[in-house]
Order: structure tokens, then sequence, then C-alpha cells
């Protein structure tokens, strides 16, 4: 975010909490994409993130006292709660705070009362995880105020707690793993099963990736996600119990003719056969960015969103719209990104195409839906870090 809403941020701080001797700190936390390894975090898969240039930023300053009050430019809403905390039914962006400060407690860590002012551009309910960033970002923000020193793949670990105990997603790691970790440049490939971790760059030469806004956001999204997880967990049980050698989903290597042995409902199955078949594609897509193969890239990408779409069945009418559109107009590559239902397309196509599919998917997509698309384009960047202003 600039620095001008940064500074308009600070007065308004001032104007809200109060100006004194002691200046609240300023800290910012990036969204995330996703180029490969969907719905696969929980799973113990490999994932491809990297941190893109939108944020949450946070100011803190301790304020001596025994509430808590935190206020959002989005919502322009100031609420003040006080410890033990529940979750806010008619506020619940407070949750994404408090809940990390419950998390950290239970690691021992006494969290004094703080002010804090929160702000961001990234679009919500996008897929690009704002939710995550906040909590990342206050995790951040209270260990360096109040000097607990915690590694910023253990704030990642207390972000995606609060976000499974407190607010109710059981999420996987990936999306606070890079909001934590992210590098300016560089994507990451993770291991979600021992959370060991290193940077790629790849040199995109005359491809670039963006991404579309779907603006939609249908509401079944959480209970959906938690679903599909159960749905995955009771299909690794009856592998198991057949096969015990495997010990996480991600793993198994079986045809589909001994998964239909093991007894798996037909949903089971469908699952199970995405995250499988996600595995290979992932490796794909990494030997393909490495060896400059950009059109086996996209064909995987593609793929992907076509197992996302019938065999995890977390897309909607609306991206696979898109994803078969631009297919048609001749990209290399599309596909969902994040947990689905809307949300955004991750795009990878030559540079030279941007301005003609825009122009075409938009008419297309407003005569079929009525619906306005937003194209954004990205850069690369850091995790999360202090700003010093
Ligand atoms: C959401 C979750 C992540 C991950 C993706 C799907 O973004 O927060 O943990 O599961 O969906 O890959």
């Amino acid at each position: 975010m600039d620095s001008l809403r940064s500074k308009e941020n600070l007065n308004h701080f001032d104007r809200i909490f109060g100006k004194t001797n002691s200046k609240p700190r300023l800290f910012e936390a990036p969204a995330r994409i996703n180029i490969i390894g969907e719905h696969v975090d929980y799973l113990g898969g490999i994932v491809l993130p990297a941190a893109i240039n939108f944020s949450v930023q946070v100011f803190l300053r301790p304020n001596q006292s025994q509430i808590f009050q935190f206020h959002s430019i989005t919502y322009n809403e100031t609420v003040k709660v006080r410890k033990p905390f529940q979750s806010h039914p008619t506020s619940p962006w407070t949750d994404y705070i408090t809940g990390v400060i419950v998390e950290m407690e239970a690691l021992g860590f006494d969290v004094p009362a703080f002010d804090l002012l929160v702000d961001g551009n990234i679009p919500q309910g996008s897929g690009l995880s704002s939710s995550a960033a906040l909590e990342v970002v206050t995790g951040f923000a209270i260990s360096e105020t109040y000097g607990f020193g915690i590694k910023k793949e253990d704030i990642a670990v207390i972000g995606q707690k609060a976000e499974n105990n407190f607010v109710g997603t059981k999420c996987g790691i990936m999306d606070q793993f890079i909001i934590a970790v992210g590098k300016e440049n560089d994507c990451i490939s993770l291991n979600t099963n021992t959370l060991s971790y290193s940077y790629h760059h790849f040199e995109l030469e005359d491809y670039e990736f963006y991404l579309i806004n779907s603006n939609v956001k249908h509401n079944l999204k959480d209970s959906a996600y938690n679903k599909r997880r159960l749905e995955c967990e009771s299909a690794l049980e009856k592998i198991q119990a057949k096969f015990p050698n495997f010990k996480q989903l991600y793993d198994v290597t079986l045809s589909k003719e001994e998964l239909i042995d093991c007894c798996l409902t037909g949903d089971e199955l469908k699952r199970t056969i995405h995250v499988t078949s996600e595995r290979d594609r992932t490796k794909q897509v990494i030997q393909g960015l490495e060896s400059n193969q950009f059109s086996q890239v996209g064909m995987s990408l593609f793929e992907t969103h076509e197992s996302l779409s019938k065999n995890f069945e977390v897309s909607c009418e609306e991206t696979d719209f898109i994803v078969s559109t631009l297919k048609s107009l001749g990209v290399i590559g599309a596909r969902m990104i994040g947990g689905g239902f809307g949300g955004c397309v991750l795009v990878l196509d030559k540079k030279n195409q941007f301005a003609k599919i825009n122009e075409e998917l938009k008419k297309s997509y407003q005569q079929k839906f009525n619906l306005e698309l937003d194209f954004y384009k990205f850069q690369i960047s850091d995790g999360v870090k202090e700003i010093f202003t």
C-alpha cells in the first residue's frame, strides 16, 4: 500500500485512540497466489505459492489497560474487547485478531492490551487470503512489539491455528506460511507435511501470470471446505484399512480399481483422484517452469482447474466459464486458485495478449452473468514485515 495512505492512517489512529508520546509501529503482510498444488496443503502435499503486492497493514501500540481496541478502516468500525475473548458475532473481522492472541497465549505468551488500526487493499472473498494476511500481520506485530521473537514460520502456524480453532475454518498451512516467509521475485515450494521449503526464482521470458477476479463469493465456501477435508480424512482411513503403509492421502499411489476395492464412496474416490493427480501435475509444473516449457505448465494449470471442478467440486459456474472462455481465446493456461466457490482465476499467457483477453472476456462475462470482472497484474513481493515510517 502506498505511503500516503499509511500516513493518513497514522493520523486516523491518533484521532481514534488519542496521540501519546509513543508512536504506533506499522506492519504489513501481503496477499498470495498459488501456482500449483491446490487443496493438498491439509493432506501433506507440496504447494507452490508466492506473496503478491496487495496487502493488509496494521498500526499497533500497547495501551496499558485491560481493553483491546481495534479499528478497521474498511468497515469504519471500532471494537473494544477484553480477555477472555469470545468470537464476535457482529464484527467477525476481529476474530482473526483475537484468535491470534488466544493462540499465542496458549503457547505461554502473555499478550498485554493494545490499540490496533487495520487497513488493506486485498479484495475480500477473492481467494487471495486477506484473512490469513490479517492473522500473520497481527501475530508478527505482537511478537515484534512485545519482544517475543517468534520465528516467522511459527507465526504462520499460530495464524493457521487461530483460523482452525477460533474462526472455525479448517484451512491448511499454505496461506499463512507464504504470507510469513515470502520473498520478492520468488515463490516457494513448501512441503506441508514437514514444513520444509525452498525459494525458487523463475524467469517467465515473454510470458506473464495475472489474475482475474470473478467478483463472486458463494457462501457455502467455508462449510464446503470443511466437508472436503472430512471426506479426504475418511478416504484415507478406508485406504489405510487395506494399505496401512500410506501415511497421508497425498502419498497414495493406487489405481482407480484398487481405490474402488477400498470401498470409497463416489465422492471420496473423486477427492482422492484430485489429490493424487495434483501431485503429478505439481511435479510437471515445477519441471516446466525450471526448463521454460511454458505450454506444458499452462496445460497442467488447465488440468488442475478441471480436476478442482469435476473431482474436488470446489469451482462454480462463473470461474468455470472464465477458464473455458480463456481456453477458447487461446490463453496458454488458467485455473481457479485458493479455496474456491468463486474468487480469482490465475492466468498464464504471452504478455502481448493481455489487452485483447481483457476486452473480450469482460464483454462475454458481463453478458452472461451481468457482472464486472477485475483484472490484476501483480508483482511477487516480500512476506510480512515492519514498515519504518
Ligand atoms: C484456502 C486455504 C488453504 C488451502 C487453499 C486450497 O486458501 O486457506 O489452506 O487449502 O484454500 O489449496
